[in-house]
């Protein structure tokens, strides 16, 4: 990479990191385990069907993990959440077990596990996946979701946020 677009990359993260985001952990099944990965690149796509999407890295474990499940889970964090966001963050080599970040699941109908005590979740059955870069769009139909009451947590300009008072 030249000089010239490492400042562009540089200025490129500065202005997504403005956009202030909720965090998401995508949830799917590996053979039984349960695989975990944070992800605020998440967004709503479409009211009738119900769809969503969530860019995903092509070298995350759960790439291959989303195209072979072809189901999964959209968990949105509440705000005493913040150490699960950084456990399923982690590279492998340094994830022991989700319980040491306080992170419980259960397993819907079809087997997605879902986040305990997450805000929402959504369960996604996988519509489409469009390369984009070197991150793949991942768009899912929701099959069901949960909502709870709550705060969020908040991720701006590179750190974890908690909404300050109404109004
Ligand atoms: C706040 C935050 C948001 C993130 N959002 C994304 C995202 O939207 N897509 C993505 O591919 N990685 C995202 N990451 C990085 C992944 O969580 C990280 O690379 C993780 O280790 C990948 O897990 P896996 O390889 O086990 O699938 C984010 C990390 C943090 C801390």
């Amino acid at each position: 990479m030249d000089e010239q677009s490492k400042i562009e990359s540089f200025d490129f993260r500065r202005a997504l990191g403005a956009f202030a985001t909720g965090i998401t952990i995508i949830t799917v099944d590996n053979g039984g385990e349960i695989h975990g990965m944070t992800a605020n690149a998440f967004s709503s796509v479409s009211l009738n069907p119900p769809l969503v999407l969530v860019c995903v890295d092509q070298r995350a474990r759960s790439h291959s993990l989303l195209h072979a499940r072809q189901r999964f889970g959209i968990n949105v964090l509440a705000n005493s959440q913040r150490a699960i966001s950084e456990f399923f963050a982690r590279p492998a080599e340094d994830q022991h077990t989700p319980s040491e970040a306080g992170a419980s699941f259960d397993r819907t109908q079809h087997g997605t596990p879902v986040l305990q005590g997450a805000l929402a979740y959504l369960e996604c059955r996988l519509s489409h996946a469009q390369i984009a870069g070197d991150h793949t769009i991942f768009v899912g139909e929701v099959e069901d979701l949960v909502v709870r009451d709550g705060e969020p947590l908040l991720y701006f300009r590179g750190q974890y946020r908690e909404l300050g008072p109404q109004g």
